[in-house]
């Protein structure tokens, strides 16, 4: 905590490191009290920064939470006037151009409850150093730019810790005294410090193998406490998955003989890609049939791979500095989702991951925190792990991807990888790379990577019969944000499908690539024999705001007819946001809630057709999320949002009850549970038509009761529990009663069970949101120092029940803003996390927005961290 206000450090100001370091030497040894850490650093002075004759500059090392015992240069012991202790670190004065430095310092990692350097997490040691937590375990050049041959000597109670874990290979071990054992470590890959991990605990473990497609042999190894060693399977099935696709899609291969994955409950993110030693949040790697929903089976399979390819696309080729984020992430995120989308559904996982960047990504680029995909300032870098970062990232790969077509693409990569193996690049090196080998000009490409906001593009057409020209007009904009008041025209992939009257495609390769780079730019497409309905960015070939004044009638037909899977749920949710829109006025008026007629069509339309793809249907028929139809609403209309969206639902499963009454019996599935794609198809499909039976009918109630009990997975037993506790009719009140408690019975045991049981009745909009939560705060169930537990509980709350957060004069603002201002003590990056809700302020109507602003302040009366400090600071400006 500092009472000072955090510095603002920025890109412009980058300098590379005055000293290397060529060799890091650590001997770690763990005790339940004070555990002591020796390093061992070769340094050398960076040439480029000194001139031999003249002084060496002063070696500069960053240290926090450190008690520092002793150090030594070249073997002698420093005295009390030859190093200082500064708020940042130590600084000690070089005798040479190179020379060694030992310094031993004293940690106490069961007293870190802020999960970044060495902590505990249920009785087991382990590490997370990325971004800059490695300075809490020793005084180091902190950076990503000082990468480093790493070996790690581990010692600890034999009994309590049996295994201990560093990166790379093990090359010795033994015994000692007192019952204590020692491991030593060696990782042949040079590595920046924050990719360095430790692990120690009375851990199991099970074992596979992977011959690479040089035919090296991998071994394979998920690491767990004993009592979840049954639900590590998925996880390693899908690791070789990721290995092989690696492999056939971008040519790369592992590099070390091991690979190994630790599963730790207390973990600030989903997972950490620690070069050969992956550290993964539990809910994010073990599962099973009877404690996972099939949409943690996908997302283990997504994180599991986005890990792995990071050994390449961030570890072998780094970010030279933390402004380069995206350089990793972007595309990795871009690799994992190309991934999910061979091993699964392709149409699903793009309308998933779009659905979320519309949501929750062009959310940020609307709020305080907006910044671009290369950001060029922060406070604290912990706060830039983003949606901007990660997701607006990936986008900004794929559009490259788009523009080049996969074969330059792949050239690019290729180039990249060799020309920066083992170096810390920036994202300007990974464009030139794409750029070479393709020889398409990126130049104006590269903006978006410095402009942040989301760009919004107007389509307007017209069509000449006489001579069969037909011509689409752009114009594009981007609204100011913080910073940036003005921006530059973006280069803008869109792809263009026009359709004929019967439906079919009238492009000869059915979708045109249109490149928008000028701020208003007509195209024209010639010998087309009527006019067509144009079908626009297809794919979301851009993450733009498009607008195109269809006609109800028009999105109709595309939802019906577009060959674009993806431009098909497009239509059919501008449909639906369309009739909802229509309603909030309604409700402001207190008129009765009317459902257009159109809507009511292309739903039966749906409905009656065979079902050819039920992942598809299933998309189709969730509604718009209040989330989603809160961004792009201004002010934002809480009440009338909800009570939109369910009037349209409820519209909706009274209507076709017959028709939701087929699809749930003719998408039973027989037989054990199995996590293929098409099973996962049949079960979201079933669940979605359960949904809306039971809001149809009290049988409908008692067909999710039924599940419920009959249920052989979690995918449907917790779908029919959920069903039950968001329901709204009368009879599902003891239902959901009696099935909550049954659940806890029989899951308590289970914290990854335990959250979804926590996040269905988070996230439950009936009266009394706010004190059921809070009353869940008392219950055992619910631990203050678990980031899972706090998401799956205050997070959901805040974030996704908009009635209750928002109700009760600002009570539910009240609510988080105490617990952001006393976990701001114990968890910095959480509780710069969690208050996201509140940073939200300017789209709420004058009441509200006063409201959470004076909650935002009373937070700032506080002493903050950096992380919150920055956050809360820029949300009031
Ligand atoms: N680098 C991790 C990933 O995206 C995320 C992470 C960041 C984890 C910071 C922990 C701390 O794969
Ligand atoms: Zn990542």
């Amino acid at each position: 905590m500092k009472d000072a206000q955090p510095r603002t450090i920025y890109l412009k100001d980058y300098r590379a490191p005055d000293y290397w370091i060529d060799r890091t030497d650590l001997k770690v040894d763990l005790h339940e009290g004070q555990s002591r850490v020796e390093a061992t650093l070769s340094l050398r002075v960076n040439e480029a920064h000194w001139t031999p004759g003249q002084p060496l500059p002063p070696l500069e090392l960053q240290g926090s939470e450190l008690v520092l015992e002793g150090a030594w240069v070249d073997g002698v012991a420093l005295g009390a006037d030859e190093y200082q202790l500064t708020e940042q670190g130590l600084v000690i004065q070089a005798p040479s151009a190179r020379f060694e430095l030992r310094t031993r310092c004293r940690i106490e990692p069961q007293n870190n409850t802020s999960l970044e350097g060495l902590y505990k997490s249920n009785g087991m040691f382990c590490t997370q150093c990325e971004a800059e937590g490695f300075r809490k375990i020793t005084y180091y050049l902190d950076r990503p730019d000082v990468m480093s041959v790493f070996s790690c000597r581990i010692s600890a109670d034999q009994i309590r810790y049996p295994v201990l874990l560093s990166n790379g290979n093990e090359i010795d071990r033994g015994v000692l005294e007192e019952g204590r054992h020692w491991v030593q470590w060696h990782d042949p890959f040079p590595k920046p410090a924050y990719l360095f991990a430790l692990v120690a605990g009375d851990l199991q473990h099970v074992s596979d193998q992977f011959v690479t497609r040089s035919g090296r042999t991998v071994t394979l190894q998920l690491y767990t406490e004993p009592r979840n060693i049954g639900k590590c399977d998925h996880a390693i099935d899908s690791l070789k998955r990721a290995m092989r696709w690696d492999e056939e899609v971008y040519g790369r291969e592992y590099d070390l003989d091991i690979f190994m994955i630790v599963a730790v409950d207390h973990f600030n993110m989903g997972a950490m890609e620690n070069k050969g030693l992956n550290i993964f949040n539990s809910s994010c790697v073990l599962a099973s049939a009877d404690t996972a929903t099939d949409a943690s089976f996908q997302r283990i399979e997504a994180i599991v791979a986005h890990e792995y390819f990071h050994n390449w696309s961030g570890n072998r080729v780094t970010c030279r500095d933390w402004f380069q984020l995206s350089l990793k992430e972007g595309f990795t995120v871009f690799r994992d989702a190309e991934f999910s989308a061979d091993m699964n559904s392709r149409a699903v996982k793009r309308i998933e991951d779009v659905s979320l960047l519309r949501t929750a990504q062009f959310a940020e680029d609307a709020g305080p925190m907006a910044h671009p995909v290369r950001p060029d300032s922060y406070m604290e870098i912990s706060n830039f792990y983003t949606l901007t970062v990660y997701e607006k990232g990936a986008e900004v790969v794929r559009m490259i991807h788009r523009l080049l077509g996969a074969e330059a693409f792949r050239r690019g990569s290729d180039l990249y990888f060799e020309r920066h193996d083992g170096q810390a690049v920036t994202v300007e090196d990974f464009v030139r790379a794409m750029e070479e080998a393709s020889g398409i000009d990126l130049t104006q490409f590269r903006r978006w990577y410095e402009q942040a906001g989301t760009p919004r593009v107007t389509v307007s057409d017209s069509y000449d019969s006489a001579s069969g020209r037909y011509s689409l007009h752009f114009s594009q904009s981007c609204p100011a944000t913080p910073g940036q008041v003005s921006k530059l025209p973006f280069h803008i992939p869109i792809a263009v499908g026009l359709l004929d009257a019967e439906g079919h495609d009238l492009l000869p390769d059915s979708t045109r690539l249109v490149e928008l780079t000028e701020a208003q730019q007509t195209v024209h497409f010639e010998a087309i024999s009527e006019r067509p309905v144009p079908s626009l960015l297809r794919g979301f070939s851009a993450p733009v705001k498009l607008s195109y004044d269809y006609s109800d009638a028009q999105l109709a037909f595309l939802m019906a007819n577009d060959s674009d899977a993806f431009n098909r749920w497009d239509a059919s949710q501008q449909l639906c946001v369309r009739v909802l829109q229509r309603m909030v006025p309604q409700y402001l008026e207190g008129t009765p809630l009317k459902v257009d007629g159109v809507l009511t069509e292309a739903f039966s339309a749906l409905l009656r057709a065979p079902v050819s793809d039920p992942a598809a249907l299933e998309t189709m028929l969730v509604l718009p999320a209040e989330a989603y139809l809160a961004e792009i609403s201004e002010p934002v209309e809480v009440e009338a949002i909800h009570a939109a969206r369910e009037a349209l639902a409820n519209h909706l499963a009274e209507r076709f009850a017959p028709e939701f009454e087929h699809l749930y019996r003719d998408s039973q599935l027989e037989g054990a549970y199995q996590p293929t794609a098409e099973h996962m198809a049949l079960r979201s499909l079933k669940n979605a038509a359960l949904g809306y039976l039971a809001r149809g009918s009290d049988a409908g109630v008692e067909l999710a009761h039924q599940q419920y009990r009959a249920a052989n997975n979690m995918t449907d037993r917790f779908r029919a529990l959920a069903t039950l506790v968001h329901c709204e009719r009368g009879s599902a009140r003891a239902l959901a009663k009696s099935c909550l408690q049954d659940f806890y019975d029989n899951f308590k045991n289970d914290p990854q069970v335990i959250e979804l049981w926590l996040s269905v009745q988070a996230s439950c909009q009936r009266d009394g949101a706010l004190e059921r939560v809070q009353a869940l705060m008392a219950h055992e169930a619910f631990d203050a120092g678990n980031p899972n537990k706090l998401r799956s509980l205050i997070g959901v709350f805040c974030s996704q029940n908009s009635i209750g957060f928002h109700s009760g004069e600002g009570a539910g603002y009240r609510f988080l803003a105490d617990q952001v201002i006393e976990l701001d003590q114990r968890n910095p990056q959480i509780a710069s996390r969690l208050v996201t809700p509140l940073t939200r302020l300017r789209k709420y109507p004058a009441a509200r927005q006063q409201q959470m602003r004076e909650q935002l302040q009373r937070i700032f009366t506080h002493s903050l961290s950096p992380d919150l400090y920055e956050v809360v600071s820029k949300s009031l400006q």
